[in-house]
């Protein structure tokens, strides 16, 4: 729920850029104030590990990330699952869709060795595994992936944050995002209290009137970084909305959003974002 009593949930204290840094980011040369931006690992640190894995989560926790994003799917027998294909095949030894799988056959797959011989055995992982290895360790940004193959998943990840207590304002660190709005607004009924963001690689999504209608439920706009302006970000934070962009694969991209005043870079490289390194 987007509102001005909350909007320090899901905020993480990530880059601090000297006061000079912070004047040419915004283009203010008087105030001088520190800018904060969190740096978030894409599916962990993916440059470096295999996507949404134990190892590329650890690796984006042990590189000082704000957050780890997640991609959120489930089981054929109802378990929540990180994956971020609707099919197997890409990044793991097996094949068909998430959706026609055990949890037991999920878990049976090499999800590692796709992406080198030393992640051999990287398992995907699930939900609960994910909230009770990270939670108080690192904030974890929830994206609800292809929520429309998932009846009642929005329910299903509600009470999984409720059962930890992760739904209120003081364990703030969670942040739910899909390109589903629908899903979105659901998760927003239910989980009040827990920032919410909307996906998008879309210009159709980017206009005033699209803009205005998010903000009625959103603290997040998260598009690609292709659609990212200065202008855009006035426009953001004018709606009292934080924007977070992906996908962070170079320096230059990384430079590009911190100079164009971003709250959160969603980034394969940890290291990319942070200037402390
Ligand atoms: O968090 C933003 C980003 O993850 C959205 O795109 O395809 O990597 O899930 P995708
Ligand atoms: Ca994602």
């Amino acid at each position: 729920m987007n509102m001005k009593t909350i909007l320090g949930t899901g905020l993480a204290l990530t880059v601090l850029l000297s006061p000079f840094q912070e004047a040419a980011a915004s283009g203010n040369v008087t105030t001088g104030d520190l800018r904060k931006i969190d740096n978030v690992a894409h599916r962990g640190a993916t440059g470096y590990a295999p996507e949404n894995t134990i190892a590329a989560f650890d690796k984006g926790v042990e590189m000082k990330s704000d957050y780890i994003e997640i991609d959120l799917q489930r089981s054929k027998d109802g378990e929540l699952v990180i994956i971020h294909d609707t099919t197997v095949d890409r990044t793991t030894d097996g094949t068909g869709f998430v959706k026609d799988l055990t949890l037991d056959q999920l878990r049976q797959l090499d999800a590692g060795s796709w992406k080198g011989e030393e992640f051999t055995g990287e398992q995907i992982p699930t939900f609960d595994e994910i909230l009770d290895r990270y939670r108080g360790k690192v904030g974890i940004l929830i994206e609800l992936k292809a929520p429309e193959l998932y009846p009642g998943i929005e329910e299903q990840v509600a009470n999984e944050l409720k059962e930890r207590n992760l739904h209120i304002p003081q364990n703030n660190k969670i942040i739910i995002q899909s390109f589903n709005f629908e899903s979105v607004k659901k998760i927003d009924q239910l989980l009040p209290q827990v920032p919410v963001g909307v996906l998008t690689s879309s210009r159709a999504h980017i206009t005033p009137e699209a803009l205005q209608e998010f903000s009625a439920y959103a603290e997040w706009f998260n598009p690609n970084y292709g659609l990212v302006s200065k202008d855009l970000v006035r426009q953001i934070h004018e709606l009292d909305m934080k924007i977070g962009s992906w996908t962070v694969r170079s320096q230059e991209a990384a430079d590009f959003l911190i100079d164009m005043g971003v709250d959160a870079i969603i980034t394969d490289y940890p290291d990319y974002v942070d200037p402390r390194k």
